[in-house]
């Protein structure tokens, strides 16, 4: 994308002020802007108050070697403490913690903060005895199950970082992930649910140990009976979570971290092949999302059913279903399945059921749910609802407008929450009691960040101008580093410009200074809210015996924001690749990355348009997938060549 693209943005007058009930009664009020303005450290001091520190800081902020940030420095804290026990000992224990719904019909059960707190001690000492120590490793490869969120917290209780590996993703994902980090057990369950069927997770776990032979560390595996599917266990490696976690003692006495302790590595995407691990530590990280959570979500945690419909796999599941709602004594739903199975008003009979109040989810969703069209919801009561959000990609305005009436009745705020995997927090966006907000637009840095859109020479634009999406200053929430890689993690993301993050996403500013988040300007792609980079779909095309090169590009798609689309070469050797061979490059990159990754669209082609230097031209490819005609063709090394994909484009399968 260019900054004349950026600049570019059709106008949308429609403005939705926060009904005056909403507005006198939330927790966020315009004064907290000032007052972050006026005094940012101490503005995050009265954040970091939510939590409760078993030893108080004595320094805010030590930005003294960036971009290494220290925050709440010489403070000591347990996470799984500030989520669980406190609330416990402060009597709230029989206080839902989570109402769990299992994809099956009548599979649900409700959990108590003090439930949650004996089976997070069970578990943690279990991980004792497994030799799990603080600083060690856990990758955790879960489906949707409250044995999940017991996983991550008793992690966080001995100070032993977890990796949560998306369930959808591949052995060959998982693998590379547990080699990076080192971990040292693997958590996971025989199996979950997805439409009505179980689907084994178990036996990638063995197929990625097998895989990483001796360059693995884990010692063992610790599974969950779930669907009680048969599975390949090894009685050495392999411990039954029932088995060893049930008899556990309900007694643990948890230590307390420093404020900088890592809490947890989640891998996302990046420009090159290899996942990036993007580390969180504790003190900030925890007053980001409670205070982001609490501020936003305008919760009210004495009333409120609060439900994220993201899985635990992806950030806003670690953000914003276990840690943020947890620290606020949050009753939450979590959803362990599709949104249609067994039908596709599921969602709104769990509305109705539990009386959700606030619901977050990702705009793929909504414009699924407007295609399935509006007499489905229209068969549930959705008046609980007060507050709508969204998060991942940007929202259509089409999409926002629909949500906020055809779910919200008209009466709910809608917050597009613009963030990152690598902020941990949300960072932009309205909120609910105070902005006009605008469809389409996420609005305003929230009080204490500093968000602002810049040119290429890194100066801030004036408003009604596009540029690129930075932060200027330090925040609670931000990431630490990239896992062993301190290198990657500088030249990542801040060394475009001096002393700014730079977030990878082009914005606009419009005439009243507010932003709109158009989308990544570089080789990564945002499919239903999930960032999957070209790079490492093309390396996963090319270790196909059949193809010589790939290139990738993110296409717009109705439903899931961008679409993947492959073209492909194909080695000589293999003639014309068979009658197959998109079906089964397809299903390589399944194999490779995970489902999500599965190209829409796979051509192939005799040529790709390269410059003279040999970078492959995106911007061509993009306008053949999105059926545009083809840009400017002046800087190809060889401008016959995109004659000869448009014809293929035209002739090739789609699948
Ligand atoms: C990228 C981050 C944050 C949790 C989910 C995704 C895009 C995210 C919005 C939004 C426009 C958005 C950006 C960002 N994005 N939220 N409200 N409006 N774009 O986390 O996988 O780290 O992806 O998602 O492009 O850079 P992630």
């Amino acid at each position: 994308m260019d900054i004349e693209t950026l600049a570019n943005l059709s106008r949308e007058e429609r403005r939705f002020a926060p009904p005056a009930e909403f507005a006198a009664n939330a927790n966020l009020t315009a004064v907290a802007y000032e007052e972050a303005t006026r005094d940012r450290l101490g503005f995050w001091e009265k954040q970091a108050e939510r939590l409760t520190w078993d030893t108080r800081w004595d320094r805010v902020l030590d930005w003294s070697n960036p971009p290494f940030a220290k925050w709440f420095v010489g403070g000591r804290l347990n996470a799984a403490y500030n989520a669980v026990d406190r609330h416990v000992e402060e009597g709230a224990g029989d206080k839902v913690a989570f109402h769990w719904i299992g994809e099956p019909a009548d599979d649900a059960r409700s959990i108590t903060y003090s439930e949650l707190k004996d089976e997070v001690c069970q578990a943690a000492n279990a991980l004792v005895d497994l030799g799990v120590q603080a600083g060690d490793r856990v990758a955790i490869y879960m489906p949707m199950i409250p044995e999940t969120v017991v996983a991550m917290l008793a992690c966080a209780r001995l100070g032993a970082p977890h990796t949560v590996v998306f369930g959808g993703f591949s052995a060959e994902a998982l693998a590379s992930r547990i080699e990076d980090c080192q971990a040292k057990i693997v958590i996971t369950a025989d199996g979950g649910y997805r439409r009505g069927v179980p689907s084994a997770l178990k036996p990638a776990v063995d197929e990625a140990l097998a895989k990483l032979g001796s360059r693995s560390a884990v010692d063992h595996v610790l599974v969950v009976r779930r669907t009680g599917q048969t599975i390949p266990f090894d009685e050495v490696t392999d411990v039954w979570w029932h088995e060893l976690v049930a008899s556990q003692s309900v007694e643990h006495t948890c230590e307390s971290f420093d404020s900088e302790h890592p809490l947890y590595v989640m891998y996302t995407s990046g420009t090159t092949g290899a996942p990036k691990g993007i580390l969180h530590t504790t003190g900030g990280y925890l007053t980001g999302a409670a205070y982001t959570h609490w501020g936003v979500f305008d919760l009210k945690a004495e009333t409120d059913v609060y439900w994220c419909t993201a899985d635990v796999g992806w950030v806003t599941g670690h953000s914003y279903l276990v840690y943020g709602p947890l620290i606020n004594r949050t009753t939450s739903v979590i959803y362990e399945g599709v949104p249609d199975s067994p039908h596709k008003g599921r969602w709104w009979e769990i509305i109705e059921k539990y009386g959700v109040t606030i619901l977050y989810t990702a705009p793929t969703a909504i414009r699924t749910f407007m295609k399935w069209g509006d007499e489905i919801p229209a068969k549930h009561d959705l008046s609980s609802l007060r507050l709508l959000g969204s998060v991942g990609e940007p929202i259509n305005p089409e999409a926002y407008v629909w949500y906020r009436e055809t779910i919200g009745g008209g009466r709910t705020p809608v917050v597009d929450t613009w963030w990152q995997t690598e902020t941990g927090a949300i960072m932009v966006s309205p909120l609910p009691g105070v902005s006009d907000a605008k469809p389409g637009s996420a609005m305003r840095a929230i009080p204490g960040i500093v968000a602002d859109v810049v040119n290429d020479e890194g100066a801030s634009v004036p408003d009604g101008t596009g540029g690129y999406l930075v932060i200027r200053e330090p925040w609670p929430s931000m990431l630490r580093t990239l896992w062993g890689d301190d290198q990657r993690f500088k030249e990542t993301y801040w060394s475009r410009w001096e002393g700014m993050y730079f977030a990878g996403d082009g914005a606009k500013k419009d005439e009243d200074g507010d932003v709109w988040v158009l989308g990544r300007v570089d080789d990564v792609m945002n499919v239903s809210g999930h960032r999957l980079s070209t790079t490492e779909i093309e390396s996963a095309l090319v270790s196909h015996p059949k193809v010589a090169e790939a290139a990738v590009v993110g296409a717009n798609d109705e439903t899931t924001g961008q679409a993947v689309c492959a073209y492909v070469i194909l080695r000589e050797a293999a003639g014309d690749g068979g009658s197959d061979i998109v079906q089964e490059l397809r299903d390589h990159v399944a194999r490779g990355i995970g489902a999500i990754a599965k190209p829409r669209q796979i051509l192939i082609v005799a040529e790709l348009p390269k410059t003279r230097s040999g970078k492959i031209m995106r911007r061509l490819l993009r306008d053949v997938a999105e059926n545009r005609e083809v840009g400017d063709v002046s800087t190809l090394a060889d401008s016959t060549v995109m004659n000869l994909i448009a014809v293929g484009a035209s002739t090739s399968a789609e699948d």
